[in-house]
């Protein structure tokens, strides 16, 4: 990584707008560029464009509004109210028992933190632990690292879900919540969340369901034929649900969806401050000052799209899941590995590094980020226009990429998050 400019200093004079535009504009020439649908996983690009200005003019609207006291905006309020009904509507809750979050991690955030709340008061536990598949997102380690909590996880099987069995062997006294993915990041599979959730029930324990990302695609690719077991907050068991409007709810960034079986859950999200001089305070999330971009953004997306919006969408992901699959499937010396349920997966490439195959992709202009045992892909709808040229490129550059009979299985590196300035 080349050495960072830190010299930056508060410039004496303004730098005027027109100056400082063309300053931006050179510099994002080095910026992964999303729209020619060579990204993966960081942009969810619809390819629609009367959507994408849409977005624009509905985030100008509100730059400088503050959800923080959601009662000095009632536009906003009514918004975040739409968004809570409109998950609950798609996912099976009541419409007052969830809060829109500012993204997946956040909303695990509170998922976790409502389970600690709940085993304290209501489960005798003043230690909680949370079990979860060893392909859960790393949100929920980071939330149990904040929150102090002890995370335990349990391998998942050669097809990538996790064995409730497993699960069930590593219940112990403290344990308050199981976690399901619907679906993991890594392989973009589906846990069994109907048994993951009996078993839970059967306990007396939680159950959180992380559907960041297939919050809002499984419910369309269902409707379009595809084989989607039950995993939202139908399923009897299920206590909370993460959904993110960032990923496939085709907003821009910053908003996301945790919503729970009941309100009484919800209040333990909850935070009422009134022991300084500034008055009561309250929040809902963990998030002071709140932007209201992302809010009135994800409301427009939804509104915009509307279910015919999300089907047809959702059938471009699928197109381009097949237009990938087919290419992958014809380039010499590339799975993917185990099978995904939606547009994400792992493609391996048994007796050549994954890396190398990845760094020679990465000159033809792809951007896949690295797992330990493959390459990572999360297909957007616009993805169904580069399909050939994916399969094309892996085709060559599994070509370039000698086979070798130790070529590591595994890889130490892993690109997908990142901490500036390292
Ligand atoms: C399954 C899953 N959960 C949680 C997250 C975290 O979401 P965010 O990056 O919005 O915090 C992601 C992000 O990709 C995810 O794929």
């Amino acid at each position: 990584m080349s050495e960072r400019d830190r010299s930056a200093t508060l410039p004496t004079e303004g730098v005027p707008a027109d100056e400082l535009l063309a300053r931006i504009d050179a510099a994002r020439a080095d910026d992964l560029d999303w729209r020619g649908g060579r990204a993966f996983s960081l942009v969810y690009n619809s390819g629609d464009e009367a959507h994408e200005t849409l977005l624009h003019a509905v985030a100008d609207r509100y730059l400088h509004e503050n959800a923080l006291n959601p009662f000095r905006y009632p536009s906003l309020l009514q918004m975040e109210l739409d968004l809570v009904a409109m998950g609950a509507d798609l996912f099976g809750t009541g419409p007052d028992c969830g809060a829109v979050t500012a993204g997946g991690s956040m909303s695990i955030f509170c998922a976790v933190q409502v389970a600690r709340g709940h085993a304290r008061a209501a489960m005798d536990i003043a230690e909680p632990q949370i079990l979860a598949p060893i392909t859960a997102h790393p949100a929920f380690a980071k939330a149990c690292d904040l929150l102090d909590i002890e995370l335990v996880t349990v391998p998942v099987e050669a097809d990538g879900r996790v064995a409730p069995d497993r699960l069930a062997d590593a219940i112990g006294p403290r344990t308050a919540m199981l976690v399901a993915s619907a679906a993991n990041y890594p392989f973009g599979v589906i846990d069994p969340v109907a048994d993951v959730a009996a078993l839970a029930a059967g306990r007396g324990l939680l159950c959180h369901v992380d559907a960041c990302l297939g919050g809002f695609i499984l419910p369309f690719w269902e409707r379009l034929g595809e084989p989607v077991p039950p995993w939202d907050l139908r399923v009897e068991g299920v206590t909370s649900l993460s959904a993110d409007l960032h990923k496939y709810g085709y907003a821009f960034k910053g908003a996301s969806l945790v919503l729970y079986r009941s309100r009484d859950l919800l209040r333990h999200q909850h935070f009422w401050y009134d022991s300084w001089p500034g008055g009561l305070y309250a929040s809902s999330t963990p998030a002071g000052t709140r932007p209201a971009p992302p809010i009135a953004g994800a409301w427009a997306a939804l509104m915009h799209l509307g279910e015919a919006g999300f089907l047809r969408l959702t059938q471009d992901v699928r197109v381009a899941r097949d237009g990938f699959l087919a290419g992958i499937d014809a380039a010499d010396g590339a799975e993917v590995s185990p099978t995904p349920d939606i547009g994400v997966f792992q493609v391996t490439t048994p007796g050549r590094s994954h890396d190398a195959v990845g760094d020679a992709m990465d000159a033809r202009g792809w951007n896949l980020d690295r797992q330990q045992g493959g390459l990572h892909v999360m297909l957007s709808p616009y993805h169904r226009q580069v399909a050939d040229r994916f399969g094309a490129d892996l085709a060559d550059s599994l070509a370039d990429v000698p086979l070798t009979a130790d070529a590591p299985t595994e890889s130490s590196v892993s690109t997908y998050g990142g901490i500036a300035g390292t």
